[in-house]
């Protein structure tokens, strides 16, 4: 499995604090079976310096040869979690922020937390002319989203992908609209990618094996490897990505999925 996106290096951003945890985290993403985390930090965070792509090509190369030298069989890739806003694709082009694992394309976008930006289809546009590939972060943890699917929906007829973390779909790790938004999502088969955005060792942890058995479970082998493996490698490698190709053979019954939910969230009251 391939995630796509961490925030594994350590001290940059609200994400892990010392190397320590971030050697912690790469051997329990290993145990569960990821063999890629891209570390996507964020580039702005309260009290620190704006981050550089520079800054996070050497943090990476630092911590890659950590886990070599612990034989930790997984590779960090470098990458970054960038805020949406209006100069993104001149900032891009500068090499102020780089493409997912530094390699290609495909960018990692996050939604802003207040309101939608009235320009933000229009940035997000203008990525995709440009040749970019687009992939926007826990679009169901955003409440203008939960109260209005069918932005995504044009979003994703735009091109752009959705990535859902696995916080959003495991019961007793997210808030129930972000639960319930996340499997409507999965429902309208809107989603190409599913990601832990992992920040600690405990709490939002990496836990991508765990939702790929859950995914497995739910919607069959083929869309659990497609949005743990396959998509997030096509997206490294600047392949395109086909929605229908993702989601291919898999029913729609409305009673199943809604019963998967019920249960996720049923948990989620038993656990607190
Ligand atoms: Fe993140």
């Amino acid at each position: 499995m391939i995630d796509i996106h961490t925030h594994i290096l350590p001290g940059v951003d609200d994400g892990l604090q010392d190397i320590g945890e971030a050697l912690l985290m790469a051997e329990d993403a290993a145990s569960q079976g990821v063999r890629a985390m891209v570390a996507t930090p964020h580039l702005y965070w309260h009290g620190r310096q704006a981050l550089s792509a520079a800054q996070i090509r050497h943090g990476v190369g630092d911590l890659n040869t950590l886990i070599q030298a612990k034989g930790v069989p997984v590779e960090i890739l470098p990458g970054c979690e960038i805020p949406l806003q209006a100069e993104l694709l001149e900032r891009l082009q500068r090499d102020e922020w780089m493409s997912l694992g530094d390699s290609g394309r495909a960018v990692l976008v996050e939604p802003p937390w207040g309101e939608w930006l009235p320009y933000g289809k229009a940035v997000l546009q203008n990525l995709l002319e440009a040749g970019w590939m687009v992939v926007l972060a826990h679009p169901e943890r955003h409440v203008f989203f939960q109260r209005n699917l069918s932005l995504l929906e044009e979003l994703v007829q735009m091109g752009v992908h959705l990535q859902v973390s696995t916080g959003s779909l495991i019961a007793g790790r997210s808030e129930p609209a972000a639960a319930r938004c996340a499997y409507e999502l999965m429902e309208r088969r809107l989603v190409s990618v599913v990601a832990s955005d992992c920040h600690g060792i405990k709490r939002r942890r990496c836990d991508l094996g765990e939702a790929a058995e859950l995914l497995k479970r739910s919607y069959g082998q083929h869309v659990a490897q497609m949005l743990t493996t396959n998509v997030p490698r096509a997206l490294l490698r600047g392949e395109r990505v086909d929605l229908q190709q993702v989601w291919r053979n898999v029913p729609t019954d409305n009673s199943r999925w809604k019963k998967i939910l019920r249960a996720v969230l049923r948990r989620q009251t038993d656990d607190g």
